[in-house]
């Protein structure tokens, strides 16, 4: 079968294409035929090596979606020809996260899904939305799982509050989907006017664009009648901290999800005392996360964007697009 390797370091020269042995099945294991994926952020830092992985090639990429093509004599879960997507964190399928539950990770420490088969545990997949095609399912495990545990997962929320998301990539449009469809009021940022249209068109309620108002806390003040936001789903970081802390009304939350804007970041303790605003990480999540949000997409018919789609052949040129930040929400690679 064919795989992709990523070389830690190499950047996106060095993925290369390469035939691999069909790993062996064990009786708990499922096989699937992988028909998409979809890249993150992070396969950018896999490649550049910024992601703590040594230097030993990797198969790249957690986010897959495929067809069951073998089971292991004891798994129960599942049958040949379930539509399947695998979970971020083979080993955190439900609970609080642990040390234990969050160390093994696709496309990370663990062989990732950018290759034409994947065996799992039966725990690690759950089944895809009956709606999706497969780069649309493929865009879940991480990006949608994020956004969705950003959200949902720490506090409960009443319609009408109020959540800002910044820059139109993976997570964000995600989160802007689910806070939509969940009755929220939206604020997003972009660079890009048009892709502020297109943010619209998805539900958002406010748009400001970062570049032409560098300071877009003001302007998000503005649009939410000076009261402030309830939540940022905060992917930027460094660059973006202190004005997406400026933007919470008191009592909001930052949910600490990203760093595409430095990720050594820091802020002041009087800037969350005052107001008695919090922080909170958030890592991916659990399959039991994968399994709400995927019920959730089902129930409200959501589809994820998936910007672009390139041929299996073409991973380079996917992970360049991905790098460019033309994008607006996910960019995927067929498989097969
Ligand atoms: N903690 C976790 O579990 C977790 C999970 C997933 C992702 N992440 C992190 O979350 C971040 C986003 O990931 P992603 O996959 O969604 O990335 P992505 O798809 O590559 O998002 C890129 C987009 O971010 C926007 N952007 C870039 N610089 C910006 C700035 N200074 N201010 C506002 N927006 C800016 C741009 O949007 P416009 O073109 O619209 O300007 C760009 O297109 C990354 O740091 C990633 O590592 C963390």
């Amino acid at each position: 079968m064919k795989i992709y390797t990523a070389h830690p370091g190499h950047h996106i020269e060095g993925l290369a294409r390469r035939d691999a042995e069909r790993p062996p099945l064990g009786p708990r294991d499922v096989r699937v035929r992988m028909r998409a994926v979809t890249l993150n952020y992070r396969d950018l830092m896999v490649v550049s090596g910024n992601y703590g992985l040594g230097s030993d090639p990797v198969v790249p990429v957690s986010d897959g979606a495929g067809e069951v093509i073998a089971v292991g004599d004891d798994v129960q879960r599942f049958a040949v020809g379930d539509r399947v997507m695998g979970s971020f964190f083979p080993d955190w399928t439900e609970g609080e996260p642990d040390a234990w539950k969050t160390k093994a990770a696709l496309g990370g420490s663990r062989p990732g899904v950018l290759a034409e088969e994947v065996v799992l545990d039966q725990d690690a997949w759950v089944r895809t939305p009956a709606h999706l095609n497969f780069a649309e399912a493929a865009a879940l495990p991480c990006a949608g799982v994020t956004a969705w545990n950003a959200l949902f997962e720490s506090g409960p929320w009443r319609p009408g509050e109020r959540v800002l998301l910044l820059g139109t990539g993976g997570v964000s449009i995600w989160a802007l989907q689910l806070a939509h469809a969940g009755g929220l009021e939206t604020v997003i940022t972009s660079s890009s006017d048009a892709k502020l249209e297109r943010a619209r068109a998805l539900g958002a309620d406010h748009v400001v664009n970062y570049l032409s108002h560098p300071e877009w806390d003001r302007k998000v003040l503005e649009a939410t009648r000076g009261e402030g936001v309830h939540r940022v789903v905060e992917v930027g970081g460094k660059g973006t901290l202190p004005r997406s802390v400026t933007t919470l009304r008191p009592g909001g939350a930052l949910a600490l999800v990203g760093g595409f804007a430095g990720f050594d970041g820091a802020i002041g303790p009087m800037s969350l005392m005052i107001g008695a605003k919090r922080a909170f990480g958030v890592f991916v999540g659990s399959r039991k996360m994968l399994e709400d949000l995927a019920r959730f997409v089902e129930a409200r018919a959501l589809r994820p964007v998936v910007d672009t789609t390139f041929d299996f052949d073409d991973a380079r040129a996917a992970y360049a697009h991905l790098e460019s930040g033309r994008h607006f929400g996910k960019v995927a690679v067929a498989v097969g």
